[in-house]
C-alpha cells in the first residue's frame, strides 16, 4: 500500500484529541481520510461525503487506530552497554554507588567517545526497529554520552542520520549537562560554561538541537548550574527540558518551569508545591517507569497531584544503557498502569498526543484530528486497554508514516 489520497474503513479510532472524554474520543465503525501527508476527514464509515467517498478504500477489518506512538525521553544513541553493572547492582551496589565509583554515564561516555558516527548509527539502529516495530513514529533523541563537543556532535549527527534511514520523525535534544567529564573533575561549574558558552551555540548553529536538556540531581547538577544552561538555551530560541527529582529533591522541576520548560522528566521526588510550578506554567510531567522498575525505586511520582493539577502526564521509555534499558514503549505503558497505577487511557494519552506537548508537537502529530500529519497505528485489538493490558505482546497490524502504509 502506498501514499496520496486513500480512505481508511472499518475501524475502531481512538481520536486522544479531546482532553474530556475516553481515549479523547472513541469512534465505532470510523473512517479516515487521508490526503498526501495529512488527515483530511475522520467519521463513521456510512457518513463518507464526497470526494472522500470515491478514494481507494482500506478494509481494516474492525482494527483499532490510534495515533502513531511517540517516545519522548529517550538516549538511544550510546557506545556499549553497561550489563556488568546491572550484574554489580544484583550484587548489592546502588546505581549512585556504581556512579560515584566512575560507572554509570562515564563508562558510557568512554564506549560513546570511542565510536564513529556510523558505528553509533548501526548500534541504534536494532533499538530504533523495536520502537518501530510497535507503531512509533516520533522519537526524541538525547545527547550526553559524548561531553565534549565533537562527541556530543557525533551523537546528535547520528541521532539525525537515522531518521533519514527508518520512516520516523526524530527530534533531537542536546544533554551537555548530563555529567560532569574527566576533563573538568571537580570543576563542574566551568563545565556549566563550557556547555553553555562553547558546546551548546556551536551544535545549535549547525542545526542539530531542537531543545536543551540537563540532569538535575546530587550526583549531576544544581537548579542554579542548570539555569545557566537554560539562559544560553533561551538566548538562541531553543525549548529546555529536565531530569528532575529523579533520586532526591532539588526543586529542579519548579526552576525548569519558571523557563517556561517543555517537561520536566523522572519526578518520583516532586513535591505539591513542584507540582503547582509545572500547572502554570503548562510543563508536562514525563513518568519513566522504566527507570523505577530497574533501580527498584519505592517512592512513586505524585500522580494524585498531578492529576488534581491537570499537569499533563507523557510517559516514555528513557531507553538507556544504565537505568532503562528498554526498548518497547507498549511494555512502558503497561509498567505505568501496574507500577504507577495510571490507566489504560492515561497510558495512552501519554505516548501521544501528552507525549507530542512535551516535545512541542501537538499541533503536529499525537492526535487522530483534521490537518494533523497522518502518523497513525493499526492494532488488532478489540478495545484500547488491551494496549496496556498486555506484557510482552504486540498487537500492531500495520502503521502509517506521514501518509505512507507499512505493513
Ligand atoms: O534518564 N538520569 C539521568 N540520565 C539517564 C540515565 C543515564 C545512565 O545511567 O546512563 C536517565 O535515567
Ligand atoms: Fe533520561
Amino acid at each position: 500500500m502506498s501514499k496520496t489520497n486513500y480512505l481508511l474503513i472499518n475501524t475502531q479510532i481512538a481520536l486522544m484529541d479531546l482532553p474530556d472524554q475516553r481515549y479523547g474520543g472513541l469512534i465505532e465503525d470510523g473512517a479516515i481520510a487521508v490526503q498526501n501527508d495529512q488527515i483530511v476527514w475522520i467519521g463513521q464509515s456510512a457518513d463518507v461525503p464526497a470526494p472522500f467517498n470515491t478514494w481507494r478504500q482500506h478494509d481494516l477489518q474492525g482494527a483499532l487506530v490510534t495515533p502513531g506512538l511517540i517516545d519522548c525521553h529517550t538516549h538511544l544513541v550510546y557506545g556499549g552497554n553497561r550489563a556488568n553493572e546491572f550484574e554489580m547492582r544484583l550484587e548489592g551496589a546502588s546505581y549512585e554507588e556504581v556512579a560515584r565509583a566512575g560507572g554509570g554515564i562515564l563508562s558510557t561516555v568512554t564506549a560513546t567517545r570511542a565510536a564513529t558516527v556510523d558505528q553509533l548509527v548501526a548500534m541504534a539502529l536494532p533499538r530504533l526497529d523495536a520502537l518501530l516495530a510497535e507503531g512509533v513514529t516520533t522519537i526524541e533523541i538525547k545527547s550526553g554520552y559524548g561531553l565534549d563537543l565533537t562527541s556530543e556532535r557525533n551523537m546528535l549527527l547520528a541521532a539525525k542520520k537515522l531518521a533519514t534511514l527508518r520512516p520516523i520523525n526524530i527530534k533531537t535534544t542536546f544533554l551537555g549537562a548530563h555529567a560532569t567529564p574527566p576533563e573538568f573533575k571537580d570543576r563542574a561549574d566551568d563545565y556549566i560554561q563550557h556547555v553553555a558558552n562553547q558546546m551548546l551555540p556551536a551544535l545549535a548553529q549547525e542545526g542539530l538541537v531542537d531543545a536543551v536538556d540537563g540532569f538535575c540531581e546530587g550526583i549531576a547538577f544544581s537548579p542554579d548550574q542548570m539555569r545557566v544552561v537554560f539562559d544560553a538555551a533561551q538566548k538562541l530560541g531553543l525549548p529546555v527540558k529536565l531530569h528532575a527529582e529523579q533520586l532526591s529533591n532539588l526543586g529542579g522541576a519548579a526552576m525548569a518551569a519558571s523557563c517556561g520548560a517543555l517537561s520536566a522528566d523522572h519526578l518520583e521526588y516532586l513535591d505539591e508545591t513542584g507540582v503547582k510550578a509545572m500547572a502554570k506554567a503548562g510543563t508536562v510531567a514525563v513518568l519513566l517507569p522504566g527507570a523505577f522498575y530497574t533501580l527498584r525505586e519505592t517512592q512513586m511520582p505524585p500522580i494524585a497531584h498531578l492529576r488534581t493539577h491537570q499537569v499533563p502526564i507523557a510517559v516514555a521509555t528513557d531507553s538507556n544503557p544504565g537505568s532503562s534499558p528498554l526498548t518497547s514503549l507498549l511494555l512502558t505503558m503497561n509498567m505505568a498502569a501496574t507500577l504507577f497505577r495510571m490507566t489504560p487511557d492515561e497510558a495512552l494519552r501519554g505516548v501521544t498526543i501528552n507525549a507530542a506537548k512535551a516535545l512541542g508537537l501537538a499541533d503536529q502529530t499525537g492526535s487522530i484530528a483534521v490537518g494533523k500529519r497522518a502518523d497513525l497505528a493499526v492494532w488488532d485489538v478489540k478495545s484500547p486497554a488491551e494496549l496496556t493490558y498486555r506484557i510482552g505482546f504486540n498487537s500492531l497490524k500495520l502503521s502509517i508514516f506521514g501518509g505512507i502504509i507499512r505493513d
